[in-house]
């Protein structure tokens, strides 16, 4: 069941372990997308040469069993939870999983606003503004039909 009351958000970030490998990022948006539909998740993957930084929300079981198989994922290493908590309300409702690619087109924009994509000097709350920012930008070039 999808009891509100039961969904936690999940924020982390990694360092990944190959490197500029777009075949890479296609395989692990695939199995997202298929999988956190089928699962109630939902959230957002921002990604650079360097790291990961990932956004899960949905009922707590299923959160935290994805992040445990990602924990154990060879594609990335070092991982560092950035925040978990409760989260009644989701806030990445349309994207089973949001992808962008960084610093891409939002390079300038984000680059001004936070110094560049470095997860590790993100706090909570930074981190999440982050990837609601990506969000944002996306929902208005890619409107739902
Ligand atoms: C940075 C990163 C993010 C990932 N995000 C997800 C995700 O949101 N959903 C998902 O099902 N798998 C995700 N994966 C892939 C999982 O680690 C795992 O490979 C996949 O779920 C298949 O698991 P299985 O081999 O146990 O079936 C991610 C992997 C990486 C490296």
């Amino acid at each position: 069941m999808d009891d509100p009351a039961l969904n936690v958000r999940l924020i982390y970030y990694s360092y990944r372990v190959s490197g500029a490998d777009s075949r890479e990022i296609e395989d692990i948006l695939t199995i997202s997308l298929e999988r956190n539909a089928k699962e109630g998740i939902t959230g957002m993957l921002a990604y650079s040469e360097d790291f990961f930084m990932q956004l899960l929300e949905g009922t707590a079981g299923p959160v935290n069993d994805l992040y445990a198989g990602i924990m154990g994922d060879h594609r990335h290493n070092r991982l560092r939870l950035i925040e978990y908590g409760p989260a009644p309300q989701k806030r990445f409702t349309n994207w089973a999983m949001g992808v962008a690619k960084l610093p891409g087109f939002l390079g300038t924009y984000i680059n001004r606003l936070h110094g560049g994509f470095y997860p590790p000097a993100f706090s909570p709350r930074e981190a999440r503004e982050f990837l609601e920012i990506i969000r944002d930008f996306q929902e208005q070039a890619y409107p739902a039909d």
